[in-house]
């Protein structure tokens, strides 16, 4: 399976949520390819902020490798499931791929954890190393609910 994850910088939290995707995929045995995306381009070959890096690291996870990408049209085409972090990544999304938009591929990260709920996973961007923190914690409920579910299927 191949899993993308997006928001607006691609430097707070779908690195954060690549790595923490990566991480319950490999723990649980799946090859899964894992990677993540921006809708804004401000910050193109940055790595991840350094509080996103920090708390990574402090849950055992390195994520000092990635570079900030802009998500594209092909990206639509060539990942089986997008994950976005709130409702304006969303709709950036689908106005990013154009003809190639495929609702079916692409939800609310949260709706993993809490199904239905359209819940959204705070920017903090401009927040001190609290607020990542509570943000790891939300994506890792996602994560580690898709892996979950994923492994209880038949
Ligand atoms: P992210 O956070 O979407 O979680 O990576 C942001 C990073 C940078 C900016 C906004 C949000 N920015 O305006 O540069």
């Amino acid at each position: 399976m191949r899993i993308l994850m997006v928001c607006l910088g691609n430097i707070c939290r779908s690195p954060l949520a690549e790595g923490i995707m990566a991480y319950h995929a490999q723990i649980a045995g799946l090859e899964w390819e894992v990677d993540s995306a921006g809708t804004g381009g401000w910050h193109i070959g940055e790595k991840p902020h350094p509080l996103s890096q920090k708390v990574a690291k402090i849950n055992g996870i390195d994520i000092s490798h990635q570079q900030s990408r802009v998500f594209s049209e092909k990206d639509m085409l060539y990942f089986d499931k997008i994950f976005v972090m709130d409702k304006t990544n969303y709709n950036a999304v689908k106005s990013i791929s154009g003809a190639s938009w495929n609702p079916d591929k692409v939800d609310l990260l949260l709706n993993l954890s809490e199904p239905g709920s359209d819940k959204e996973v705070p920017d903090p961007w401009t927040e001190d190393e609290e607020k990542y923190h509570t943000v790891f914690s939300m994506i890792d409920q996602a994560c580690k609910s898709f892996v979950d579910r994923h492994l209880a299927k038949p």
